[in-house]
């Protein structure tokens, strides 16, 4: 029960990587706070997390509001307190070459991916260094760290995501704050399957990619969230600055 009177807060907690995150929380005994933009999801998150026997609330977020950010984290720190945020919420866009992504396609997921990870530490950061204590974890991507073709705008969004997170790691250190990311690679979620939907057939260019992971398959979001509850837990007590890759081994083959 690593996470016994604490309480996580989860960005983008309606669907894949986040709602798993959820789950894995809660097994280990946390208090939830799931948000997403899409209440639906969100809520059937907190349903999800209850059937186990956990508890969790559904706040309606979208991340790219500063304000409404704000409020959300404040009202959760009222009714719940808050140990941790997991500013999992993310969006991609359709490969394509530079030149050709849309100067709304590039504000978009800029504005969700960059600012809604800054709002989340920015929400929460007063209260971790006022107390002393807080574990911030990123969701980054192997784009953090490799540079994707057809994939530059998000991975110019995920670069800036592992290296805020360094920043966020070596600011607030001293205040008792750790900020660690996550950087997966392909997991089979909505976000995911994007990357393949465009192409003329999708399944054989998925059999394709799967056969370049070492490990001969993707990622289950659930492998996903093992590495980020481990970052949040006390067992990652002395790490921080760190990108956790989680890609069954696709960047060093
Ligand atoms: P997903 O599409 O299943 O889940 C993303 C969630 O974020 C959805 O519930 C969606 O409603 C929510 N969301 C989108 N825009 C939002 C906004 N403006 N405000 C609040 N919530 C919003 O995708 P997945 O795969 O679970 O993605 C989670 C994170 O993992 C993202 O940051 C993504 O970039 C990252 N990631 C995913 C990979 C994959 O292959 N699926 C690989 C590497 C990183």
């Amino acid at each position: 029960m690593r996470f016994e009177d604490r309480t996580v807060f989860i960005t983008g907690a309606g669907s894949g990587i986040g709602r798993a995150t959820a789950l894995r929380v809660a097994e280990d005994g946390g208090f939830v706070v799931a948000t997403d933009v899409d209440e639906t999801g969100g809520t059937e998150t907190v349903e999800a997390v209850e059937a186990i026997g956990g508890e969790a609330v559904f706040h309606e977020l979208d991340v790219t509001d500063a304000e409404a950010f704000d409020a959300v984290v404040e009202t959760a720190i009222g009714e719940h307190g808050l140990d941790a945020i997991v500013n999992n919420a993310g969006i991609g866009h359709s490969p394509a070459d530079t030149e050709d992504v849309t100067e709304e396609t590039f504000e978009r997921v800029v504005d969700v991916n960059v600012r809604g990870v800054w709002n989340g530490c920015r929400a929460a950061l007063p209260h971790f260094r006022a107390r002393g204590d807080g574990a911030i974890v990123n969701v980054g991507s192997l784009a953090s760290f490799l540079g994707l073709p057809k994939q530059s705008v998000y991975s110019l969004t995920k670069g800036a995501v592992m290296n805020f997170t360094r920043a966020i790691a070596a600011e607030a250190g001293r205040d008792g704050v750790r900020a660690n990311a996550v950087c997966p690679g392909f997991v089979e979620t909505s976000l995911g399957n994007m990357h393949f939907e465009s192409m003329s057939n999708p399944e054989k260019a998925k059999a394709q990619a799967e056969k370049q992971y070492p490990l001969g398959r993707f990622a289950e979001p659930e492998e996903i969230a093992d590495a980020i509850a481990f970052l949040l837990s006390e067992e990652a007590s002395f790490i921080t600055g760190h990108g956790l890759v989680v890609d069954g081994g696709y960047s060093v083959s």
